[in-house]
This record gives C-alpha cells, sequence and structure tokens, in this order.
C-alpha cells in the first residue's frame, strides 16, 4: 500500500470526482435497498388480502387491488431507475477520473523517460520499459477505477443491507449471515490460485512475445542461417507451454462460479428454513422471507467479489513498484543553464578522459582537440579506437570523467543541452531511420519547418536522387520497420540527407561512409566540401578523411598522430601504413573485377 499513496497526488486532484462519486454510490445503493421493501409489502398485502377473502368478512373489490399492486410495481421500478440512474453517474464521475489520471500518468512516464539519458537505455531493455508504460499503468488504473469503486461500493452497500437486515429481523439476519465468513474464506482462497496462475499465464505470454519480437527483429538472420526449423519448433515449445498454463487457470476459474452459486445456495436454503420456521411461530411474514432472498443477493456478489477487488490493489501496487523505481531515477545528464547563443565559434575538447560505467579501461584519454569554425576535421583508427566514443561525449550523451569540453567556451555541462544540439547535425554509426516515407524521414531533421525544394537538394548531394526512381513512390516510399527495404548504403545517404537537412553549424559523421562506395563518397564529399560547413568526420578509412584539414589519428583513446594528410604520410607512421594497406586492398579490389 505504501506504494500506492505515490498516487495520492493525482487522486487529491479528483477528490471532488471522487467525493461526488461516493455520495451517488450510497444513494444508488440507498434505493436498491429500498426494493426488498417493496417485495414485503405487496407480499405482506396479499397474505392479507387473500386472508380477508377467505374469512369473508368484508368484500372485496377487485380494481381497488388490482390498482393497489400495479402501484407497488411502479414504485419498484422508480426505485430500480434512481438507483440505475445514480450508478451511471457515480461511474461517469470515478471510471472518467481513473482515466485521466492512467493519462497524466503515462505523459508523466514519457515525459521522465525522455529526460532519461544514455546511460540508462544501455541498462533497461526496450520490452522492459514497454511493460512498465503499458501493462503497469492498466493495472494501476485498474486500481484507480473498478478498485476504488467497487470498494466503495461493496463497504457502503454491506454496511446498508446489514443495517436494514438487522432492523428487519435479528434472529433470521444471524443465522443467514452464518455461511458468509465461510464464503468470504473460500473465495479468497479460489482468487489467490486465479491470482497465482494469471500472473504465470502472463510472465509467460510476455516471455512468448519478447522471443517473437527478436525473432522478427532478426529475420534475415534467421533466414541466412536456415534456422526457421528451429525457430519455429522453440516457438511451439514456448507456445504449449502458454497452452498448460492457460489450461491450470481454466481450471480454477471454472471453480470459481459454481462455488458462489453453491453458497448462495445455502444462504437461500437457510433463509428458508430459519424463516419458515419464525413464520410458523409467528415471528416472520411471508414478504420478510421474500425480501431476506433479495438482501441476501445483494450481499453475496460484494462478499465474492471481495477478494477480486484485494488482488486488483495487490496488482496495482506491484506494478506502481515498477513504476516508482523507474520515475525515482535521476537523470545523470541534466541540461545547464547558459545560452551557447547563436552559432558555434569554438569547440575545444581539453584533456578529456572518459570511462564507460562499470568498464576497465578508459575509452578515451586525455584527448585535446580545438576545432575552429568551418575546418574539416578527421578522426581516423580503427575500430574500438573511441572514435564513436568521442562523437557520444560531443553530444553530451555522456559526461568526461576528467577535463571537459566547451562550446563558445562554455563547459557543455554548463550549456543548455537541446539548444547545442539543435546546432549539430549527426550521422549516427547505425544509420537508424524510422518507419515513415523517406520524404518524412529527411524533414525529421529539420525544425519543423518543411522545404520540398531543400529536401530535393540534401538528396542531390548525398547522391540518393538517382535511386529514388527505383522505388515504387519514389520519395514517398514507405521504409520498412529501421529502413528494412533500403540497402545499408541507402541508409546511410538517407540518414546523411537528414542530418544535412537540418541545416546544422557542425556536422558529424560517424563512420557514414562504411557501406558507400569510394566513388560515392568521394562524390558526396567533394559537395559538402563546398559547403563551409565545420565537419567532424569520422572513419576507419584514409579515404574519407584524406581532404580534411586536420586529421587526428585515434588508437585505445589517445591521440598518436596528427596533420593533414601530407604531413602524416611524410611521418610515416601508423597514418602512412593504414594508407598504404587500404591502397593495396582498393587495388587489389579493382584488380578481381
Ligand atoms: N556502451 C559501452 N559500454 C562499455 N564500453 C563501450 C561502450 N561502447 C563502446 N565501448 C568500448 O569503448 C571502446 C571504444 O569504442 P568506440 O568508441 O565504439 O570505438 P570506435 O567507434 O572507434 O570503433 C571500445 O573498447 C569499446 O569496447
Ligand atoms: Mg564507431
Amino acid at each position: 500500500m505504501k506504494e500506492l499513496s505515490k498516487l495520492n497526488r493525482y487522486l487529491w486532484q479528483y477528490k471532488k470526482e471522487l467525493a461526488i462519486g461516493l455520495l451517488f454510490v450510497i444513494l444508488s445503493n440507498y434505493f436498491a435497498i429500498r426494493q426488498p421493501k417493496i417485495v414485503r409489502d405487496t407480499l405482506d398485502k396479499a397474505t392479507e388480502i387473500i386472508e380477508q377473502y377467505q374469512s369473508g368478512d368484508m368484500p372485496i373489490d377487485p380494481g381497488h387491488v388490482t390498482g393497489t399492486f400495479i402501484g407497488f410495481g411502479i414504485k419498484f421500478l422508480i426505485f430500480a431507475l434512481i438507483s440505475g440512474v445514480f450508478l451511471f453517474l457515480m461511474r461517469q464521475m470515478i471510471i472518467v477520473a481513473s482515466r485521466k489520471i492512467e493519462k497524466q500518468l503515462k505523459d508523466d512516464i514519457y515525459a521522465h523517460l525522455q529526460s532519461l539519458s544514455m546511460s540508462f537505455y544501455r541498462k533497461y531493455g526496450t520490452g522492459d520499459i514497454m511493460a512498465r508504460v503499458t501493462e503497469d499503468v492498466a493495472n494501476v488504473r485498474m486500481y484507480l477505477g473498478p478498485g476504488i469503486m467497487y470498494t466503495i461500493n461493496f463497504a457502503s452497500n454491506i454496511v446498508l443491507v446489514l443495517i436494514v437486515m438487522f432492523s428487519v429481523n435479528v434472529k433470521m439476519t444471524f443465522y443467514v449471515l452464518l455461511p458468509m465468513p465461510v464464503l468470504a474464506i473460500s473465495i479468497y482462497y479460489v482468487n489467490k490460485l486465479i491470482h497465482d496462475r494469471s500472473t504465470i499465464l502472463q510472465e509467460q505470454m510476455s516471455r512468448i512475445s519478447t522471443y517473437v519480437q527478436e525473432m522478427y527483429s532478426g529475420i534475415r538472420v534467421i533466414k541466412a542461417f536456415a534456422a526457421e526449423r528451429k525457430v519455429i519448433r522453440a516457438f511451439e515449445g514456448q507456445s504449449s507451454e502458454y497452452r498448460n498454463k492457460a489450461l491450470a487457470l481454466v481450471q480454477v476459474n471454472a471453480l470459481f462460479i459454481p462455488l458462489i452459486l453453491f453458497l448462495i445456495g445455502l444462504c437461500n436454503l437457510i433463509t428458508i428454513y430459519i424463516g419458515g420456521q419464525l413464520y410458523m411461530a409467528g415471528g416472520a411474514s411471508a414478504g420478510n422471507i421474500a425480501e431476506f432472498f433479495m438482501y441476501v443477493g445483494r450481499l453475496t456478489w460484494p462478499v465474492a467479489a471481495i477478494g477480486w477487488v484485494t488482488a486488483i490493489i495487490q496488482r496495482a501496487a506491484a506494478s506502481q513498484k515498477r513504476i516508482n523505481e523507474l520515475m525515482d531515477i535521476k537523470p545523470d545528464i541534466v541540461a545547464g543553464q547558459v545560452d551557447p547563443g547563436n552559432g558555434i565559434h569554438s569547440l575545444e575538447f581539453e584533456n578529456v578522459s572518459f570511462s564507460y560505467p562499470g568498464a576497465k579501461r578508459k575509452a578515451i584519454s586525455g584527448f585535446n582537440l580545438t576545432i575552429r569554425p568551418g575546418q574539416k576535421v578527421g578522426l581516423v583508427g580503427r575500430t574500438g579506437s573511441g572514435k564513436t566514443t568521442l562523437v557520444n561525449l560531443l553530444l553530451r550523451q555522456y559526461d568526461p570523467s576528467n577535463g571537459s569540453i566547451r562550446v563558445n567556451g562554455i563547459d557543455l555541462r554548463q550549456a543548455q543541452l537541446m539548444a547545442f544540439r539543435q546546432m549539430l547535425g549527426v550521422v549516427p554509426q547505425d544509420s537508424f531511420l524510422f518507419s515513415e516515407s523517406l520524404y518524412n524521414n529527411v524533414l525529421w531533421g529539420g525544425n519543423g519547418v518543411d522545404s520540398p525544394e531543400k529536401v530535393e537538394e540534401v538528396l542531390q548531394i548525398a547522391d540518393l536522387a538517382k535511386d529514388l526512381d527505383g522505388f515504387p513512390k519514389g520519395l514517398h516510399t514507405l521504409l520498412g520497420e529501421r529502413g528494412i527495404t533500403l540497402s545499408g548504403g541507402q541508409k546511410q545517404r538517407l540518414s546523411i540527407a537528414r542530418a544535412l537537412y537540418r541545416q546544422p553549424q557542425v556536422l558529424v559523421f560517424d563512420d557514414s561512409f562504411s557501406a558507400v562506395d569510394t566513388n560515392t563518397e568521394a562524390k558526396i564529399l567533394e559537395q559538402l566540401n563546398r559547403k563551409k560547413v565545420t565537419t567532424i568526420i569520422v572513419s576507419h578509412r584514409v579515404s574519407t578523411v584524406m581532404n580534411a584539414d586536420l586529421i587526428v589519428v585515434l588508437d585505445q583513446g589517445r591521440i598518436i598522430e596528427q596533420g593533414n594528410h601530407k604531413q602524416l604520410l611524410d611521418i610515416g607512421g601508423y597514418y602512412h601504413s593504414l594508407h598504404k594497406k587500404q591502397l593495396l586492398e582498393t587495388e587489389l579490389s579493382h584488380a578481381k573485377i
């Protein structure tokens, strides 16, 4: 229950709705409980008339009798109607409030998730986060809506029914209520069984969906390895497991209704037996027996449902615990307040060192670099030398462990992060595309302004324009999930176009030409060169960086050489040997063709 107290803040906002809802529940129950009394009066009246008729003392007016009974009927109907109207209004209050709270909760979680940094997303899987935002919020909503509503409803109903019953006949009430504790306890146990088994079933369900999701994202690998049969067999295993667990749940579920019916039957039996004895002894009327049947009816459903409501609340508490866990995570990257200003006039890395959380080795150590406006800087080094890490640090997805990165002289940790990132155009190493049209993927890079001419232009620069004819709907072709319908090179070029569309102050390419052939690469770079944008080009290929103003060679997170292409060749060190090796590779591949 401690976990659920976090929700009180939301509930408090809807205190008016909840209070009115409570009033409506009581009114609805009040009018419902008046009905059995009408039945009693009707039967007692009927008994009286029959006795009158049999004794023959007074003549009977059939018109008057009919009128009396129709009167009872109408009264009964009106009470049922009023009770129903209040029930409707109560749901309108409480369930509507719960849906509103659900939305707020979801929005809050989503906004919080957006504020969390990359280190969070490395730790929590997509499936886990999804489950918390959807299933867990749904469970909590069940508590906020039905949970609270039925608790109020049942509690007020039980209290009102008991008051009426005791006021009508204490002895009969006592006997009729005898089986109730048995009913409550046995239903609690059956409910617990149902709860346990459905939890197991849910876990199995999420195992299946995680499995299926992963297999579909990896469908290319599955096909390539001809592993379909293996995957099908594994799925069949999981799904028979699900069937068995579902059948176990059906078994206890099947027990539930008969159990309730049996116990209601028992209560009714007692009503007839004890009521009959009292009737013969003159302690109760026929109407009393009929009215007690109805009270028992009104009492059994709430008692039976106590277990159900308890289960809802328990489940909500467990879910809220998981939500609280998420909400309590503080973002480790918090944006600063200082406005970086318009444009990027300088970017400096000063003695930057960094190791990933939990990693033993430093990914970057003692890195120094100053980038001037309009400069083209190349970063080369073999895979794992720390190039992507530098890009991550520049984007402030992580903060350096030592040293600082400054934009226009302001430490990134103090700068307004959004404003800074909006000035960058990044082509990440894994070119992620959204499952929208090509056109929209390009627009995605912009700041909300659509310009078809601009899209055309950047596609031209990224050398993707020539590919468009090959797509069924050209620019408006929908890409599959993550751009599955494109080749690796097309994906990279589309990512480049997206970054260009942004008209950034600084362009960052992280190995963005790895799947593009060297001729196309040269063509794109040539066009980019004409633009006087500050550019950071990361590559493991010499050909990508050789025209840069400054080339920095990285190894194991350290700068080992720097200078321009010619200077580096003259040094005759690592860069030189890398160049020679890659030239040889190109020649060999040409020779093969
Ligand atoms: N998220 C991460 N957590 C821990 N270590 C990482 C992570 N990403 C990269 N590394 C490590 O940091 C080093 C530099 O990696 P990276 O910057 O990706 O190299 P490059 O881009 O030059 O190929 C490597 O040793 C790599 O294993
Ligand atoms: Mg990399």
